[in-house]
């Protein structure tokens, strides 16, 4: 499996900018040109077919190393989509693990708190007790129970696996890819991004009324960027030469799973008045300590890993979005930005704070536009969409979904079939 890049041959100009060659529509025909089926983003039995065939086996991000950092960490993550909650733990022998939140005797729910420290668990029930390392170590009135060995009964375990800090699981009890596998080039996308030095990190999490693509698709395209971000991010991604602000490349992993683009930076941006231009001098002297602060290349890039997580990385910051289905036309986004250190002064909690602050104003531009399209498209009046040049993005991702839902699909048909025989 290789990557396919679509990059149109640029030249450095003379003041040093590097000058805006559109990506046309020759060069992303190989995605495809037509129209684009509805079904996926409103249809009720599709979103349960999702759910087993994407949220059940592929690798899905669920938090930062530094949440787990030392013995006996752990986190507490629920999957809605899939009624999965996860207790993910550093045990006392520093190894980190995910287990299936519940309790081996009758299935309780094991862990109630969202995060903290602890040597063991006791269920709340009959107070069976595991290590932090998942072993079942205390059963009350052992006796009572026929033959019970306990070594035959520690928490379930999911697998995990962690890139660039980045902790990853797969509800597959037999995931079919590694995470490096599964991520390919994009796994070193993601160390080059140098964000194992972040230990922290900023968030905000709000809900929308949309299916979990339609939110998606919005933060994968910057053709409604003119029309819905003219205040927020106009100024710094839209000039004459580029006046929709489109990126100059897009990177496509082969089997229509990631994608990327990197963004074209405005070189006529000034800032708008003084506390943006303070907080950016702020940030570039290294006061909001992004970790990609002097990244190797200048450029932003947005790197979109299957099926719900996006990467934005610029030299001054990095942040990424998780979009979480919550049912067939509502999700949920996590926002997390990420820094090295604790704000040790005032000037560095003022550059973090603007930056974030930012940030929910670009996405609180968003959230209405998309519930609105949910709305049109939930109405059904159109069975298919379309998709321009630069929302090629939003038609690789529609493929990978219809590709993991399709063969789903084929894979129950031909076991029912199998099981009629
Ligand atoms: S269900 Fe957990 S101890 Fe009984
Ligand atoms: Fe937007």
């Amino acid at each position: 499996m290789s990557d396919i890049d679509v990059r149109p041959p640029r030249k450095t100009e003379t003041n040093g900018s590097v000058e805006y060659v559109p990506v046309t529509k020759e060069d992303v025909a190989f995605v495809g040109t037509g129209p684009v089926p509805t079904k996926p983003y409103v249809d009720e039995q599709w979103y349960e077919d999702e759910k087993e065939a994407i949220f059940r086996r592929v690798w899905l991000h669920v938090g930062r190393i530094d949440e787990v950092a030392n013995p006996g960490d752990f986190i507490v993550r629920e999957i809605e989509a899939v009624g999965v909650s996860l207790l993910i733990v550093r045990g006392n022998d520093g190894n980190l693990r995910a287990f299936h939140n519940v309790c081996m005797h009758r299935g309780t729910e094991l862990v109630c708190a969202t995060e903290g420290t602890a040597r063991s668990f006791s269920c709340p029930y009959h107070k069976w007790t595991y290590a932090n390392t998942g072993e079942l170590r205390g059963v009350p009135d052992n006796g009572n129970f026929f033959d019970l060995d306990k070594t035959k009964f520690p928490l379930m375990e999911v697998a995990l696996d962690v890139c660039a800090g980045f902790v990853f699981v797969n509800l597959d009890r037999h995931p079919k890819q590694t995470l490096r596998e599964y991520l390919g080039t994009w796994a070193d996308s993601l160390e080059g991004l140098n964000i194992d030095v972040s230990d922290v990190f900023s968030e905000y999490v709000y809900d929308v009324d949309a299916n979990w693509k339609v939110a998606y698709d919005n933060f994968q395209e910057i053709y409604h960027g003119r029309f819905v971000h003219p205040r927020s991010i106009g100024r710094s991604t839209m000039a004459p030469e580029n006046p929709f602000g489109y990126p100059t490349k897009y990177t496509f992993r082969e089997e229509n799973l990631h994608r990327s683009k990197t963004l074209w930076n405005n070189p006529h941006f000034t800032p708008d008045g003084p506390i943006e231009a303070l907080a950016s001098e702020l940030t570039r002297a290294g006061m909001a300590k992004g970790p990609v602060s002097g990244a190797k290349r200048p450029s932003t890039e947005h790197y979109y890993i299957f099926p719900n997580i996006t990467v934005l990385s610029s030299p001054l910051y990095t942040f990424t979005q998780t979009i979480w289905p919550l049912g067939p036309a509502r999700c949920r986004s996590v926002i997390r930005m990420y820094w090295t250190g604790a704000d040790k002064n005032a000037s560095t909690r003022f550059a973090r704070e603007y930056r974030m602050a930012a940030l929910l104003d670009i996405h609180s531009e968003d959230r209405d536009i998309i519930e609105a399209a949910q709305k049109g498209l939930s109405s059904r009046a159109l069975d298919t969409v379309l998709f321009q040049v630069h929302e090629v993005t939003c038609r690789h991702f529609a493929a990978a979904v219809d590709r993991y839902v399709t063969d789903y699909r084929a894979e129950v048909a031909a076991k029912r079939s199998g099981e009629a025989l």
